[in-house]
């Protein structure tokens, strides 16, 4: 990621810093991976909201997995054609589920019985009809942190696969829902490919019983997930899309006419972004230095939340400064609000420039007003 420092000190910060070159390089590789296969990527927009993130995405062809109301009306705003959005969330309201169908958007992600209950009087009483993919809750292990671990037994997302033939039944026999195809999202940052091989064994083995049965599915819908490298995002700014494209085609058996969707979200925007934040003090502590950021846990939220990790750079130092030991804070008044312990960093000054870098995912689009402060400023470049 470049980053202009004379151009970052003119500006406001906490800012996000988004840098387009990356991100198109990022939407070039998929579509170099996904070319003339039957595959399509739905953005998702919950990783990153900013209009010109969406507009960018939505430029380059991509779809958009949707997860409320409002998430829709960006896509469409952004210009993603309503049949490229897919939408998924155990709790979409009345209000939300008739603005999908009014929009006419390509498919819901339902995820159980009482959804697809309420969907159908839904769709009766306003006289509309809607596409359907069932939500499965496969039971695989993703192994990432239990907050973003989503396709569990225990957890509250997709139908049960002992509950899966009622919600077919039900799908099948309605006159205004169709059924196009099943979905599954198993959690997010995997970088291990064995949980999607996983994955796909489930789906052929679900594929093949529904197919006796005389059910088909024209949508294999994996969900998101694929990790990006927080650890080394300069050495690798652009995930390993070959090898998780090339997993999933080598693994789930196709059917002709069958289409593979995933929704990335994470490895689609991660990279690209970087949170800037100027340095207010350096504080000498009884045993430590802290440097104390205008950056808060409002403004990045994944390090309190989830125990995560973005690497941290002094952008205003020289080359080839001293190092020194600093623990790297933010202002709100929680314990939790520390992006790094111990973090060796150049010898660090009040005002210097600090970047958290791959913050571009689940950066801005959870930051809050916390402390009444305001909410963090933005540029592409
Ligand atoms: N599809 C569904 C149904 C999802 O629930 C999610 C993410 C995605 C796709 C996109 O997953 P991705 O490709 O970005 O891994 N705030 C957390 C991540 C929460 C992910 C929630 N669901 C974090 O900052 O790590």
């Amino acid at each position: 990621m470049k980053i202009d420092l004379g151009l970052a000190e003119g500006l406001k910060t906490p800012l996000y810093w988004y840098d387009l070159s990356i991100l198109t390089s990022t939407l070039e590789e998929i579509k170099r991976c996904i070319e003339n296969k039957p595959v399509k990527v739905h953005y998702a927009v919950k990783a990153n909201h900013n209009p010109k993130i969406m507009k960018v995405i939505a430029d380059a062809g991509f779809g958009a997995d949707c997860v409320s109301g409002r998430e829709i009306s960006a896509s469409l705003k952004a210009g993603f054609p309503a049949k490229s959005i897919c939408y998924a969330g155990v709790g979409k309201t009345d209000r939300e589920l008739i603005q999908g169908m009014k929009e006419g958007i390509g498919y819901f992600n339902v995820e159980s019985l009482e959804e697809l209950e309420v969907m159908e009087e839904l769709a009766r009483e306003y006289g509309y009809t809607a596409d359907v993919a069932l939500r499965v809750n496969p039971n695989i292990d993703a192994h990432t942190h239990h907050y973003i671990t989503t396709g569990l037994e225990e957890n509250k997302f997709g139908i049960d696969l002992s509950m899966l033939d009622r919600a077919v039944d039900k799908v099948v026999s309605s006159t205004c829902l169709n059924l196009v195809g099943l979905h599954f999202h198993i959690g997010s940052q995997i970088t291990d490919m064995k949980p999607f091989e996983l994955l796909c064994d489930k789906i052929n083995e679900l594929v093949s019983r529904y197919s006796e049965k005389g059910i088909e599915f024209k949508i294999i819908n994996v969900g998101g997930g694929l990790g990006i490298d927080y650890d080394d995002p300069e050495g690798h700014p652009i995930p390993d899309f070959k090898r998780y494209f090339d997993t999933l085609l080598k693994n789930i058996k196709l059917r002709p006419g069958q289409e593979l969707h995933c929704e990335l979200g994470r490895a689609i925007v991660g990279q690209c972004g970087a949170l800037i934040s100027k340095v207010t003090y350096v504080k000498q502590g009884v045993k430590k230095k802290f440097i104390i950021l205008d950056a808060g846990m409002n403004d990045l939220m994944r390090p309190a939340l989830y125990g995560a990790h973005h690497k941290i750079k002094n952008i205003s130092a020289s080359e080839g400064s001293p190092l020194e030991m600093y623990d790297v804070a933010g202002p709100i008044c929680e314990s939790s609000d520390i992006f790094g312990k111990d973090e060796e960093l150049p010898v660090t000054h009040r005002g210097d420039l600090i970047a958290l870098l791959s913050a571009g995912a689940y950066g801005e689009s959870m930051a809050s007003t916390y402390n009444i402060r305001t909410l963090p400023e933005s540029v592409l470049v």
